[in-house]
């Protein structure tokens, strides 16, 4: 059985149902790639200062493209890698990719980066895959089918209080040039809640807002690639996605907070002031 099974089984309209298994089957091949590679010596490169590409991001990449060209040829591709350009008013239907969310963290060996495949049309996410290949544990969802983790259906927290939540962040590539903003609202947020962590690949921690183990996310300047599938498992999971006035959020802008919906207010408001519009 795969582990998109259920959510394939839940979701009625058929063709979108294909578009989700097209993007499953490239998640795990892609992440048994990595698995593979993982703690074995690789070349980094530096696309910046500290943001980084390994060869890992290239072949989880390859293989992406190649799966998905396969099963649904003609699809137009956004991935991090070799289609980075965007143009913001793009709603026709599109893949948007990261074939490696948290490179840092697979370039030092620590355990902690996924796969993220989405299927956008109209502007919206309509399937959204994450695949951590370390946990082996499968995120998926498809719009109004609900979200689902390893074949369970997963739902958000009931924290109902900021002093109650474990929250997560992560902070931009240009922090070293701008670490104001980025540390003035951590710690606005770090003393209202039970804790902040920092893990280090925002696709997983929008999966883990969608099945309760966070609480809530917030972080200024992610790409498309970084959240176009975690928005939609956030959804589906019954929780609440916005910019930091509380508009829509489309994978577009450059700030986002993510919760349960129970603390979205709260956290929101805190964030209102860091607002880049
Ligand atoms: C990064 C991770 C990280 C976030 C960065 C992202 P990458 O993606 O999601 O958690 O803080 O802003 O760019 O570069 O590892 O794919
Ligand atoms: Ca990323
Ligand atoms: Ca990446």
């Amino acid at each position: 059985m795969h582990s998109f099974e259920e959510c394939f089984k839940n979701t009625p309209n058929t063709s979108l149902a294909e578009m989700l298994k097209c993007a499953g089957v490239a998640a795990l091949k892609a992440g048994e790639a990595i698995r593979n590679l993982y703690g074995k010596p690789h070349t980094i490169k530096q696309k910046g200062a500290i943001d980084l590409v390994t060869e890992a991001d290239t072949a989880s990449e390859e293989i992406i493209l190649s799966a998905l060209n396969d099963s649904q040829p003609g699809i137009d591709i956004l991935s991090e890698e070799t289609h980075s350009s965007y143009d913001k008013k793009t709603t026709g239907p599109v893949w948007i990719i990261d074939p490696l969310d948290g490179t840092t963290n697979f370039a030092h060996g620590f355990p902690w980066f996924a796969v993220s495949i989405a299927f956008s049309d109209q502007g919206r996410t309509q399937a959204g895959v994450i695949y951590n290949p370390i946990f082996d544990e499968f995120f998926c969802a498809c719009s109004g089918s609900g979200a689902w983790l390893n074949n369970e259906r997963i739902r958000v927290s009931e924290a109902a209080l900021l002093k109650d939540s474990l929250l997560a962040t992560g902070f931009p590539y240009d922090v070293q040039q701008h670490p104001g903003p980025v540390l003035a609202s951590l710690e606005r947020l770090l003393v209202r809640s039970r804790g902040v962590r920092r893990a280090g690949a925002a696709a997983l921690d929008l999966a883990y807002v969608a099945c309760g183990r966070l609480d809530g996310f917030w972080e200024i300047k992610l790409k498309p690639w970084d959240t176009a599938a975690g928005i939609l498992l956030v959804e589906e999971a019954g929780g609440r996605v916005s910019d930091f006035r509380g508009n829509t959020y489309t994978p577009y802008l450059p700030e986002i907070v993510a919760t349960n919906s129970h603390i979205h207010p709260e956290m929101q408001n805190l964030l209102e002031s860091f607002s880049l519009f």
